[in-house]
């Protein structure tokens, strides 16, 4: 386990929130990992857990085929915290009854606590917290004590402190829940005995000891994307191997205004080997008379391989390839010790022949905690917190044909959006901002002459992880600034609209 000693293991039951369960663990500095509810008891001793969380889930404990705990784990003397569907399944496990809520709770309710114990500790007498549920538990299990009540639910929380087992009806994870991470840290520290040991310090150095131990005294290659992924594994793996690793940029041309020098420069700055291949033109010939979007994609994703493969066969005695994969794809590939080569979402695969094996050092980070990686291993602010760009890059927001002239006029559109968005101090708050070239002309009026000239769409969404998103209500001077720099500063462009569909039913990138 990476970055010291202190470990909780998030059981998964299928709870939405699962992972974000585990990102207020490690908030409070404690390492945790999330494994499938069936994995075998023998498996979690032998990681010697402080402490065990069952998520919620969307089964009812007496449905047919609901997920269960094994019942050993009640008695490994590890305190567990049950969590909604988790603390169902710990009532009805231990003897308790659980049955359909007569009124269903979903939101923010009010709860009254009735025995702080040790996981309420701090809490008020009464207080907010967040609910999901379809069942509730009405008779409690021997030996527990009821802790805290709502209106509707007999049981919002309940505890045996003799042997450390604690359930929540509610989230003490979503931040509609106040005292949330006081719940959390109780069981953490109070009950668990954890100090919090776990911070971007130790991880660095654990991390740095196991690339080292894997690759020995080979070499390793990292293709860059210009994304904060790749570019903090590659500075990890470089502080554990240093001149043994070689970067690979591959410029396909489709990048936005002054990108390609920034991660040059940055990486120079840093003092790593970078091999920096402009291959624009061939990506531009072979997208010439291409309209359709999924066809655009393949041509990207296959000449980059070819020139990712013509580069990496020049450097002799590579033996692993560096990879930014981070928690949320391992957990979602349902192991933690991915091992196989998996394509690259971001250059689209990989050469078969190759028979590269994998480094993934973010494999146990999400996003937040790689962007504090990248700060503490001295990458530049610009590039840890750079909104997320497609693989394929500005061809994407060309919708048809990519021609220079096109790609000229998305991207000076594109830089516009990011300036004006910057100045209103809304960079960080968004996930992405961008400009998209529709494949439509329109009439319009400049001077005394009329245009029939080119019409550019401004997207500006927040998201969580890009699964889902929804549009900006930006300011009308920010959409006005935006609006009129981008007529005036570009000839070819009479026209500005503002995308207002959220995801779903729409996509963020418009191909
Ligand atoms: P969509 O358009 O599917 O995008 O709503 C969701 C998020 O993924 C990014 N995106 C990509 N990232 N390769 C990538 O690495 C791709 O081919 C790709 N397509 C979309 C998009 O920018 C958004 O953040």
């Amino acid at each position: 386990m990476p970055g010291g000693r202190e470990l909780i293991v998030v059981l998964d039951f299928g709870g939405q929130y699962t992972q974000l369960i585990a990102r207020r663990i490690r908030e409070c500095r404690v390492f945790c990992e999330i494994l499938p509810y069936h994995t075998p008891v023998d498996e979690l001793v032998a990681r010697e857990p402080r402490g065990l969380v069952f998520s919620g889930g969307p089964a009812s404990v007496y449905g047919a085929g609901a997920p269960t705990a094994d019942p050993r784990v009640y008695g490994l003397d590890v305190p567990v915290l049950g969590i909604c569907y988790g603390m169902q399944l710990m009532a009805h496990q231990l003897g308790g009854r659980v049955e359909p809520a007569a009124f269903r709770e979903y939101g923010r309710v009010r709860m009254e606590v009735l025995d702080a114990s040790d996981l309420l500790a701090g809490l008020e007498p009464q207080e907010d917290c967040w609910m999901s549920h379809g069942d509730v538990v009405r008779a409690l299990p021997p030996g527990f004590r009821l802790l805290g009540r709502t209106e509707h639910t007999p049981v919002a929380a309940m505890g045996d402190p003799a042997r450390r087992l604690y359930g929540v009806q509610f989230h003490p994870e979503v931040v509609h829940t106040p005292k949330g991470r006081t719940v959390i840290a109780n069981f953490l520290y109070r009950i668990c005995g954890c100090r919090g040991e776990w911070t971007v310090a130790s991880f660095i150095r654990q991390a740095v000891e196991e690339v080292r131990a894997q690759v020995g005294g080979a070499r390793a290659l990292c293709a860059l994307s210009g994304g904060v992924d790749s570019a903090v594994a590659a500075l990890l793996v470089h502080r554990a191997i240093g001149d043994r690793l070689t970067c690979v940029f591959v410029d396909h041309g489709l990048l936005r205004r002054g990108e390609a020098a920034r991660v040059v420069q940055a990486f120079r700055d840093l003092g790593i080997d970078l091999v920096h291949t402009d291959a624009s033109n061939r990506f531009l010939e072979a997208l010439n008379g291409v309209a359709d979007p999924e066809a655009k994609r393949k041509i990207i994703g296959r000449e980059f391989i070819r020139v990712f493969e013509e580069v990496a066969r020049g450097l002799a005695g590579v033996k692993f390839l560096v990879q930014g994969t981070l928690y949320p794809d391992v957990v979602e590939s349902g192991t933690s010790t991915a091992a196989t080569i998996k394509s690259h979402h971001n250059v689209g695969g990989l050469p078969a022949d190759m028979q590269l094996r994998l480094v993934e050092p973010l494999r146990w980070l999400f996003k937040d905690e790689v962007r504090l990686v990248g700060l503490e291993l001295g990458l530049p602010e610009e590039i840890v917190w750079r909104h997320p760009f497609p693989g394929p890059g500005l061809a994407v927001r060309i919708l048809g044909e990519v021609t220079p002239e096109k790609l000229a006029l998305v991207r000076e559109a594109d830089a516009i959006v990011e300036e004006e968005i910057r100045r209103a101090g809304l960079y960080r708050a968004v996930w992405q901002a961008f400009a998209v070239l529709p494949d439509i002309r329109s009439v319009g009026v400049m001077g005394d002459s009329r245009t029939y000239a080119h019409t550019v769409a401004v997207r500006v969404v927040t998201s969580e992880d890009g699964m889902t998103a929804d549009w900006v209500r930006l300011p009308y001077e920010v959409l006005e600034r935006i609006a009129s720099r981008i007529v005036n500063e570009i000839p070819a462009v009479n026209r500005v609209v503002y995308d207002v569909t959220s995801k779903p039913p729409a996509t963020i990138e418009w191909e």
